[in-house]
C-alpha cells in the first residue's frame, strides 16, 4: 500500500500548481462544491493509481487540487462507497494520499437521513462523533499488517472530530445567519436503506443521522493524525413511519443546498 500510495501522489504532485493543506471529500450530489477553484487542476480518478471511479449518479470522479477561499485544497469531486463493491481500504485510499500530499486537514461531507423528527430537509448537521457499524463487526480500513509508516497499530477515535474545528463551523454559520445541527453519525453499508425497525434501533443506540459512507475515511484520517472535520447535510427523514427514502430526494437535496453548503465551506476555509 506504501508504494500505491508514493505511485499517486506522485502522478498528482507532477500535474498541481499548489500543494494542498485541506483534503476535502465530496458527498452524493455535493461534487459541484468545488467547481469554482482558483488555479485549479483537474485529475481523473481514471488516472491516479489506487483510486476507482465512482459508478454512483450524483458523483463524479475527479480530483480538484486549486485555492478555495484563500487555502490550497485538494477536493474529491464524488467519493467510493462500500456497497458499490470496494473494499474499506478502497474507499479510504484517497484519505491516504491526500496525506501524503501534504494535507493535515480532512473537510469530509456526506448526505444523511435525519433519525431526529425535529430536523429538516436542508439542515446541514456538524458531526460530533460517529458509529462506524461496519467496522464494528469486522469491515475496518485498518484491517491486517498495520505498516507503522502511516500510523499506529491501535489508534484511539476517542474525540475524532476536531473540536476547534467544529466550533469554527458553528462560528461560521452563525455569522452566515444559518445554525448547524449537532450530532452523532451512523455508517451502515448500504445500498438498502433502512428497515424502520433499524431506525428505531438507531434512535436508541444514539446516532441522530444515518448514511452509507464517511466513517472509513476519517478512521483512516486519525490513523495519518489528520484532523477532521465532518459535515452532513440531511436530505431525508429516516422515520420508521414516514414515506421510504430514496435516491432522487438524496440528489434534489444536495443541489436546493448547494449555495449554502458551499458557503459554510468557504467561509470556514477563509477563517483556518
Ligand atoms: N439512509 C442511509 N443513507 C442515506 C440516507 C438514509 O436515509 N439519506 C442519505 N443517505
Amino acid at each position: 500500500m506504501y508504494e500505491l500510495i508514493e505511485q499517486a501522489r506522485a502522478v498528482i504532485a507532477a500535474r498541481i500548481l499548489v500543494t494542498p493543506k485541506v483534503g476535502i471529500i465530496l458527498g452524493s450530489g455535493l461534487g459541484a462544491l468545488a467547481d469554482d477553484l482558483d488555479q485549479a487542476v483537474v485529475v481523473p480518478y481514471a488516472d491516479i493509481p489506487g483510486f476507482h471511479a465512482p459508478q454512483v449518479p450524483g458523483h463524479r470522479g475527479e480530483l480538484a487540487v486549486g485555492m478555495m477561499a484563500g487555502q490550497p485544497v485538494a477536493a474529491m469531486r464524488g467519493r467510493l462507497h462500500f456497497y458499490e463493491g470496494y473494499s474499506m481500504q478502497e474507499v479510504a485510499f484517497p484519505v491516504r494520499v491526500f496525506k501524503a500530499l501534504g494535507c493535515d486537514t480532512l473537510i469530509v461531507t456526506n448526505a444523511a437521513g435525519s433519525l431526529r423528527p425535529d430536523w429538516q430537509v436542508g439542515d446541514i448537521m456538524c458531526i460530533s462523533d460517529q458509529i462506524f457499524l461496519p467496522g464494528m463487526v469486522g469491515q475496518h480500513p485498518l484491517r491486517g499488517a498495520n505498516d507503522d509508516r502511516l500510523g499506529p497499530r491501535f489508534p484511539s477515535v476517542v474525540g475524532s472530530f476536531a473540536n476547534d474545528l467544529a466550533r469554527l463551523a458553528r462560528e461560521v454559520a452563525t455569522a452566515q445567519g444559518t445554525t448547524l445541527r449537532e450530532g452523532v453519525y451512523c455508517m451502515l453499508s448500504g445500498p438498502a436503506f433502512e428497515s424502520a425497525a433499524e431506525i428505531r434501533m438507531l434512535r436508541v443506540w444514539g446516532a441522530d443521522a444515518v448514511g452509507m459512507s464517511t466513517a472509513p475515511e476519517v478512521i483512516v484520517a486519525l490513523h495519518g493524525g489528520m484532523r477532521v472535520l465532518g459535515l452532513s447535510l440531511i436530505t431525508n427523514l429516516a422515520a420508521p413511519d414516514g414515506p421510504p427514502a430514496n435516491h432522487a430526494e438524496v440528489l434534489h437535496a444536495g443541489a436546493q443546498a448547494k449555495p449554502h453548503f458551499s458557503a459554510l465551506i468557504r467561509g470556514i476555509l477563509a477563517r483556518m
